[in-house]
């Protein structure tokens, strides 16, 4: 899809349709009106119509801004992408009101995507150029330039990491991540480092090294810094990459096990993430650093009931192997901030437990950390952004049922009360006094893939976690 926009007057463009969005009726001419009460057009569901005799293809929306807007060009493109057309337009100005870019841009390209990759018949008429006429704008040209380019520097992230959580684990392990890093790196001007096995047992990353033991592809930690010139600060992103999680010795039932190539949301999203910041100017210092492990079984398998020391000296208890993206983030919790100093944020990114979509479904992200403050920062980040948060409460009753007999924490709870909770609190173990604070636990499980289609996600992997993110880092400047 190639968006550009125009200053040209409407009727001068060339194009195969024309998008119209219809939010009154009474705003059309009589003839359309009375066309579109006759199918009994639905004004409130973003329902479509095509009218071949004038090439004009009519969209409803009840509101023109924010979700709705966004909502109402997803649903206009994929069904205009059903029609043999190659090109669109349309008026920025609708029902004499001028839409934002942003939101009808964000719309289009994440409403407009599917994973094709693995089918073999391949949709032929892909490419399709829609041209924004800009002619009555108020707005400088400049500026609407600049948004079209951000909108597309994020979107395009999106889908990106969206294609990164669909790809089968036979096809994405490791080694595949650390080398999507490295490209990243290379496109956006990051440093990047990979750290292999070798590295986790000489830095003591027992936690993180043993939950890969099992697999064929050897754990790699990944490190991304991306470094403006005099930075207004220094933000850590921590993402749990798990490229599969059959559950390990604990193994998960056949129906269990079935989407866990989506467990490497987390660290997908903060390559997408890392992906953006330079087209944005970020005036950030920012970290990306992922744990990529593949969580199999086997002969060489950790187990329940062995004691793994974390980075930090603490010892855990393992008593459920499927408790796998805890032991990860926590030496990379460590990692991170023995390798960073002065951090301002630390913000981690995990399909971490199933007990998060039980609690707040498949869209929302569960949020925890000590500072009400940051938590409440988050929430807006995630309404302006059109993204999903719940903010789960810690307490001071839950750290004991994390208590162990022989080590000093458990990974997995003996009950399965607030089980998003407790994984939010076992990570805590592994979050310096200093930047307790300063640190978010974001739980994408339930966020972060979906095989139902919602609002302008299709079928698999969302990027959940990106779009909120950087509109976080972006009003910081604020
Ligand atoms: N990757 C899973 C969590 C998950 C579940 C992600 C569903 C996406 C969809 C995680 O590693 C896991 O298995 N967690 C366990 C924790 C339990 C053993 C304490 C869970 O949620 O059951
Ligand atoms: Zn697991
Ligand atoms: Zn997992």
């Amino acid at each position: 899809m190639n968006i550009k926009l125009s200053k040209k007057d409407l009727h001068t463009i060339d194009s195969d349709i024309e998008l119209v969005v219809v939010k009154d009726l009474k705003k059309l001419e009589k003839s359309t009106q009375k066309l579109l009460k006759k199918i009994s057009f639905d004004l409130k569901s973003f329902d479509t119509y095509f009218d071949a005799s004038k090439n004009i293809f009519y969209v409803s929306s009840a509101k023109l801004k924010k979700e709705d807007l966004k909502l109402c060009f997803s649903s206009a493109i994929r069904n205009i992408k059903k029609l043999n057309i190659k090109s669109v337009k349309f008026d920025l100005i609708q029902n004499d009101k001028e839409l934002k870019i942003d939101e009808i841009v964000e719309g289009l390209v994440l409403g407009a995507y599917e994973f094709t990759k693995y089918k073999s018949a391949k949709n032929k008429n892909k490419k399709m150029n829609i041209t924004i006429s800009t002619k009555n704008s108020k707005k400088n040209e400049e500026v609407l330039e600049k948004t079209l380019a951000n909108t597309l520097a994020i979107t395009s992230s999106v889908n990106m990491v969206r294609s990164i959580i669909n790809t089968p684990p036979e096809d994405y392990f490791p080694a595949t991540m650390a080398n999507d890093a490295k490209n990243i790196a290379s496109q956006n001007n990051l440093q990047c480092i990979i750290h292999g096995e070798e590295y986790l047992i000489k830095n003591g990353m027992n936690a993180m090294f043993n939950v890969g033991r099992a697999s064929r592809h050897e754990s790699q930690l990944i490190h991304l810094s991306y470094k403006p010139k005099e930075p207004k600060g220094k933000i850590v992103l921590v993402g749990k990459g798990l490229t599969y999680d059959s559950g390990g010795l604990s193994l998960k039932s056949g129906a269990g096990m079935v989407s866990m190539k989506c467990d490497k949301g987390g660290g997908s999203a903060v390559l997408g993430i890392m992906n953006t910041l330079k087209a944005l100017s970020c005036e950030y210092e920012v970290h990306g650093i992922v744990g990529a492990v593949e969580n199999m079984i086997g002969g060489d398998a950790y187990k329940p009931d062995d004691v793994l020391k974390a980075k930090n000296g603490k010892t855990i208890e393992v008593r459920n192997t499927d408790a796998e993206g805890r032991l990860v983030l926590a030496d990379c919790l460590c990692y991170a901030q023995d390798e960073i100093s002065d951090i301002d944020y630390i913000f981690d990114y995990a399909t971490l437990t199933g007990a998060c979509i039980v609690a707040l479904g498949n869209e929302t992200i569960g949020t925890m950390g000590h500072s009400d403050k940051l938590k409440q920062k988050m929430q807006k980040a995630a309404d302006s952004s059109g993204e999903l948060i719940g903010i789960l409460p810690f307490n001071r009753y839950l750290p004991k049922q994390l208590k162990s007999g022989i080590a000093d924490i458990v990974n997995s709870t003996p009950s399965r009360a607030a089980g998003s909770i407790t994984a939010g609190l076992f990570l805590d173990n592994f979050v310096k006094k200093e930047n307790k604070k300063k640190w978010l636990h974001l739980d994408i499980a339930g966020a972060a893939y979906s095989e139902s289609p919602w609002g302008y996600h299709s079928f698999g992997g969302t990027g959940a976690g990106i779009r909120m993110t950087l509109d976080f880092i972006k009003n910081l400047k604020k």
